[in-house]
């Protein structure tokens, strides 16, 4: 189980999250929902000690910290435990696939490098890039290097994968197939959250709905009870701004 509680973060006069709290069990999958600005990308952020946190609590399995005052071994544990797909892949340019996939078996968890590479080769193979091991990130397609960056976060085999809006950077013809990967990733019984606009992947696969507005969780409740009777204004508001753009989602 992931939870984190009483979340706060302001940069220096914006307040950004105002009091967040998010619970997800094990093996399941939150998708957190929120126009542009409402604190997602802060919130995962916070999460993983990308950003430090104001105030806040979090469980990740046995492990119960302060966001704030977190040393430096409780980060390093939570990080072990933790991946980040970002919307913008943060492959390194300058290696290979199997040289990003491997960077974190090697750096983090101090593998060797043939056993990484191996590690890495797999990984690879399952997000169907077999044929890829060896070219840079400007030589792949959006799509395939964020099955790079997917298969770069499932290798490490965390207990929680962080997405951030993973689909969004990409063209509308790959956004099916990245999804039914990350659809993949879930089968596997990794509890995730998941930032994404994409309403029927969230219906499909999300065992809990998450709308944030202005750093505030507004409303959370299964697919259908967002969807289908959001109890909140400002949730139905949002919901059909996006549904009319949403061209796959028809309820
Ligand atoms: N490092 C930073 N310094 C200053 N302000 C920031 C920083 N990071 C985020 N913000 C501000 O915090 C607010 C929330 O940003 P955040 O990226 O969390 O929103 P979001 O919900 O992920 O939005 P989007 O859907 O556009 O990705 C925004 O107003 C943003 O400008
Ligand atoms: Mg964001």
């Amino acid at each position: 189980m992931i939870e984190i509680k009483n979340v706060k973060k302001s940069f220096s006069k914006l307040e950004v999250l105002k009091d967040v709290s998010v619970r997800v069990e094990d093996g399941q999958v939150v998708v957190i929902l929120g126009s542009s600005g409402s604190g997602k990308t802060t919130l995962l952020r916070c999460i993983n000690f990308l950003e430090n946190a104001d105030s806040g609590e979090m469980t990740l399995g046995d492990i119960h910290l302060n966001l704030k005052k977190a040393t430096k071994r409780e980060i390093l544990q939570i990080r072990r435990k933790t991946a980040f797909v970002f919307q913008n892949y943060n492959l390194f340019a300058n290696k290979t696939a199997i040289e990003n996939v491997m960077e974190g078996l090697v750096t983090a968890r101090k593998l060797p490098k043939e056993q990484a590479r191996e590690k890495a080769r797999e990984a690879l193979d399952w997000v169907g890039l077999s044929d890829k091991y060896d070219q840079y990130p400007s030589q792949l397609s959006g799509g395939q290097q964020q099955r790079v960056g997917i298969a770069r976060a499932f290798v490490l085999h965390p207990e929680v994968i962080l997405f951030d809006e993973p689909t969004s950077a990409l063209d509308p013809e790959l956004v099916g197939e990245t999804l039914e990967l990350i659809k993949r990733v879930a089968q596997k019984g990794i509890t995730m959250i998941v930032v994404t606009h994409e309403m029927s992947f969230a219906q499909d696969v999300a065992d809990k709905v998450v709308f944030m507005d202005e750093g505030l969780v507004v409303e959370e409740g299964t697919p259908k009870q967002i969807f289908s009777e959001p109890k909140e204004e400002r949730t139905r508001q949002f919901l059909s701004r996006i549904i009319s753009l949403d061209a796959n989602y028809s309820i």
